[in-house]
């Protein structure tokens, strides 16, 4: 195991790329059970959770070629309807193998997830959807089976007490379009990775309408065949590297992302008195002498996305002024408040308001990464803290991030991994 050190509290300066969707390429992988054609993803990400949803694909019986960032699978023989616990426990995301599982082998059993430090995470919607497909389902040892000799088109609403899911969104949608008849969903997430699937699927032959829209109509068709993708730029990623340049006062050029997906942070950034400019395919961060204190309220797409919310608490630690950040999406994603305090940040916790007393500076210190976002919520607090900051079990950065510590390396940070 690794642990990530940073000296920080200097500015950074230069260029940074941003790579594929790590949220888009794991349905898109998934996607590709579907079909017994030869499928090619561009773009992927190499993360720990690409290469874990590979890993599962060739469990289940997938022939996968990785040149580059390009993907090629491919089939070998039949597929198995069996995703292992071991697997699936480690990644939430390989639980929308489910979907394509069931509408191409009539069953499947998947391992059930299970919770995580950001909350307990249920998968009641799914099931919910693929129930109303026809699928029967039951549960036996953590494992979820589900059967259906035909899916039937139907409507379903996919709206939980949190707002759409994602993944529940694209379990179904991924079902649907080998379903007898039309499907509608109602309340359908429109993230942009849901779009991104839904634009692998029509490549395939799936007929989609409502694309990016909280209501997919799905006309399912008997098969589909092979496609190509690419995979859309990681807008997390991006809102991370803007939001790092925000804190520590850096002039970074960031390119390769898709500013259309990034207007909730933009416009809240914009309220806190930094500029974020698109040239082209860069976007630069116009930094203001003082940043203003702002709230910030987490919802589904177009909102202010939950992934970015440790990053922009970390912004808010260092400036000066009270901000209220609320969490709507995860109620209990604040794993970060204790060890952001650690470096001297003071933040309270109430309910699902963190009260954020910001200063300047923080200073380093020794942090657990905990969960993916919250550990690059550490990494922006590490980089404008003075002194060195220690962030023990980097791996979880490995999941989301590709190539962290070369591209801060590359923007001047001082930082480096030893062993833990
Ligand atoms: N929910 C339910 N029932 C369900 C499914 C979800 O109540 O059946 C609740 C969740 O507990 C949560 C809310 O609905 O309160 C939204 O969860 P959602 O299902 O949308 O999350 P997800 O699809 O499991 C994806 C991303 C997450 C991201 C969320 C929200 C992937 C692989 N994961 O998860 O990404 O936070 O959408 O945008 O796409 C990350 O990248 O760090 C990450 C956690």
């Amino acid at each position: 195991m690794d642990k990530l050190i940073i000296e920080g509290g200097r500015p950074l300066k230069g260029e940074v790329e941003i790579a594929g969707s790590k949220n888009a390429v794991l349905p898109v992988l998934a996607a590709t059970l579907l079909t017994d054609k030869p499928c090619t993803i561009r773009r992927v990400p190499k993360l720990r959770d690409s290469m874990t949803m590979i890993k599962l694909l060739r469990s289940l019986g997938k022939k996968i070629e990785m040149t580059g960032n390009d993907v090629v699978v491919e089939s070998k023989g039949p597929l198995s309807h069996v995703a292992e616990y071991k697997l699936v426990s480690t990644m939430r995301g390989s639980f929308c193998v489910l979907g394509p599982l069931l509408a191409k082998l009539g069953k499947a059993q998947v391992s059930l997830p299970g919770g995580c430090v950001i909350g307990v995470r249920p998968v009641d919607l799914h099931l919910k959807g693929l129930h109303a497909l026809g699928a029967q389902i039951s549960m036996e040892n953590g494992y979820v089976i589900t059967k259906a000799r035909t899916l039937r088109g139907t409507s379903v609403y996919l709206g939980g007490v949190f707002g759409s899911s994602v993944l529940a969104t694209a379990n179904v949608l991924m079902a649907a379009t080998l379903a007898k008849g039309q499907t509608v969903i109602e309340s359908a997430a429109c993230e942009p990775e849901i779009e991104n699937l839904c634009h692998f699927l029509q490549a395939m032959g799936a007929k989609i309408d409502g694309v990016g829209s909280h209501r997919l109509v799905i006309n399912g068709v008997r098969q589909l065949h092979g496609a190509e993708i690419h995979v859309i730029p990681d807008r997390i990623e991006a809102g991370t590297y803007i939001l790092l340049a925000a804190a520590t006062h850096s002039d970074i050029r960031i390119k390769g992302a898709n500013y259309a997906h990034l207007w909730a942070l933009v416009d809240k950034l914009k309220q806190a008195g930094v500029d974020v400019i698109q040239q082209g395919n860069v976007i630069k961060v116009k930094n203001p002498r003082t940043i203003k204190p702002v709230g910030v309220t987490t919802y589904p797409y177009p909102g202010f996305p939950t992934d970015l919310q440790a990053q922009f608490m970390a912004l808010m630690a260092v400036t000066p002024g009270i901000s209220i950040i609320t969490e709507r999406v995860y109620p209990d994603r604040f794993i970060h408040v204790a060890e952001l305090n650690r470096m001297g940040a003071d933040i309270q916790r109430e309910g699902p308001n963190a009260i954020v007393q910001g200063k300047r500076p923080l200073f380093g210190a020794p942090v657990m990464a905990s969960d993916l976002r919250a550990s690059a919520g550490l990494v922006i607090a590490g980089l404008a803290a003075k002194g060195r900051t220690e962030i023990h079990r980097m791996y979880h950065l490995e999941r989301g991030y590709e190539n962290l510590d070369n591209k801060l390396l590359a923007l001047g940070a001082r930082i480096h991994r030893e062993k833990e």
